[in-house]
């Protein structure tokens, strides 16, 4: 070989050989704008995305070094961008600037912004990542539209203080990861935007959601099959279906769920507030460990509902009973404003009835518009199996 393209191969190779220097805590910065993204949120930035990630990626820093994707401010255009582990060192994603979705369908496939595979990741900063969802919602629905952003087989991973707006389909989507922190993050959808799911979480052991503020057109949160060990605290909810165990059983695969604690939230002219929602003709898995604790309802239309017919399309009433079995079920400390009559609605499966318990509940009517006579909030029950009522309970159980 000319010794030229020898040298020049060298002159490569020691160019991508990337070592952070220096001890423990050492960082390295890989500035997207570094790799050609441009800033002006025309130009197309998703290789240059890529490539930061790539070298961050295979870079060593050392077992206490990072290395850091810096996505600084101004506004990326980028198509879908697939961030793959496993990486050499932990990794940070710092988004100051807003990332934006393209608005023609025909660049995705089923994803847009996915981790994959990745362990120690963190992902934070000023910005944000708008989906600009509006055009396609009134294109296509559903699941053939993709998330904003999936983290999917993640482990040791804080997603935290970035905005999302407007996704085409769900915001975040967690998936088949574990120890997973997400906290102080605003998302933000319309009302009667379809679908737009605040976080959903399947598949997942030992996440954790804290101090966020979410508003969409569908669950401000979902905890789906096969999730474990699932804590939500100090979340704002509103506009939105509110805070959702399920929906489970829908599939003939769908695991159950265990162990997810919601406290300390407050849902706000939501159309739920605290419910748990399985299909009918599902398979025969468990929904167990699940409390509810310290939470307040504004004008909410359904404050704590259980639903084992689950099904928002077209349904079949002849398909047999929900076989997902609701146990160990506390709801305390619930307290607000109910926007129906029907304040506590248990609607269980009569082939496993649901097990639990209400402890201090204060559900109030919301005061009667002008010349109106007020309404008394009720509960209702259907198959409920060994339930029972501590403290102060209004409306009374229906148990
Ligand atoms: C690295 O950490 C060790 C132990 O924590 C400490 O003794 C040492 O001074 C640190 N080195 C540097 C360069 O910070
Ligand atoms: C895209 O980037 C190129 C070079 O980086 C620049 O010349 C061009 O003006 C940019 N296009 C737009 C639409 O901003
Ligand atoms: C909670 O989130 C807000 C922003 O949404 C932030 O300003 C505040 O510092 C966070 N508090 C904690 C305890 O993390
Ligand atoms: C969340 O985002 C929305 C829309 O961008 C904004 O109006 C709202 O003030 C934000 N809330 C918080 C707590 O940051
Ligand atoms: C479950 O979550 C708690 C915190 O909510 C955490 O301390 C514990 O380690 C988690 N357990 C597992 C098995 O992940
Ligand atoms: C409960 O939420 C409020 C805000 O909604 C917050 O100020 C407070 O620190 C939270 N308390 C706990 C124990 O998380
Ligand atoms: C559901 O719970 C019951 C009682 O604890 C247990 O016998 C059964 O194996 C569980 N089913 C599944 C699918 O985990
Ligand atoms: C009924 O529920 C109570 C309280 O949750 C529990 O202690 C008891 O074991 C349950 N009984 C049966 C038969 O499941």
């Amino acid at each position: 070989m000319d010794s030229n393209i020898w040298l020049l191969f060298i002159i490569f190779l020691v160019a991508h050989v990337n070592i952070c220097r220096g001890n423990n805590f050492t960082e390295k910065v890989f500035d997207v704008t570094s790799y050609g993204a441009s800033p002006d949120g025309q130009n197309d930035s998703t290789q240059a995305f890529l490539k930061a990630w790539n070298e961050a990626c295979t870079t060593d820093c050392g077992l206490l070094g990072r290395a850091k994707v810096l996505i600084p401010e101004g506004t990326f255009l980028t198509g879908p961008l697939c961030f793959r582990g496993l990486c050499k060192s932990a990794m940070v994603v710092e988004v100051n600037g807003m990332i934006v979705a393209p608005t023609d369908l025909r660049v995705f496939r089923k994803e847009w912004i996915v981790f994959r595979y990745v362990n120690g990741l963190l992902i934070t900063g000023s910005g944000g990542i708008n989906g600009l969802g509006a055009t396609a919602w009134r294109k296509r629905k559903g699941n053939r539209l993709p998330p904003s952003l999936k983290l999917m087989s993640v482990t040791n991973t804080h997603l935290q203080s970035i905005s999302f707006t407007d996704s085409k389909f769900f915001h975040v989507l967690v998936g088949q990861s574990a120890h997973v922190t997400i906290k102080s993050i605003n998302i933000s959808a319309p009302g009667n935007s379809p679908n737009t799911d605040g976080i959903h979480i399947s598949e997942s052991i030992d996440v954790q959601i804290q101090n966020s503020t979410i508003g969409s057109g569908d669950d401000c949160i979902s905890i789906g099959s096969g999730s474990k060990n699932v804590t939500v605290r100090n979340v704002f909810c509103g506009p939105g279906h509110g805070i959702s165990v399920g929906s489970l059983g829908k599939y003939k695969y769908d695991l159950g769920v265990d162990g997810i604690y919601v406290t300390n939230c407050t849902l706000s002219r939501t159309t739920n507030g605290v419910r748990i929602k399985t299909w009918r003709d599902s398979p025969a898995i468990n929904a167990t460990n699940l409390r509810f604790y310290d939470i307040v309802m504004e004008e909410v239309e359904n404050p704590i509902i259980i639903d084992q017919e689950y099904c928002p399309g077209t349904c079949d009433d002849d398909k047999p009973p929900s076989r997902v079995k609701i146990s160990g079920v506390t709801f305390e400390k619930i307290r607000g404003t109910s926007a129906t009559d029907v304040a506590i609605n248990l609607l269980c499966s009569s082939t496993v009835p649901c097990d639990i318990k209400l402890k201090d509940i204060d559900l109030r009517p919301m005061p009667p518009s002008p010349g109106m006579l007020p309404t008394v909030p009720l509960s209702t029950c259907i198959h409920v199996g060994n339930a029972t009522a501590e403290g102060y309970i209004f409306p009374p159980a229906c148990f």
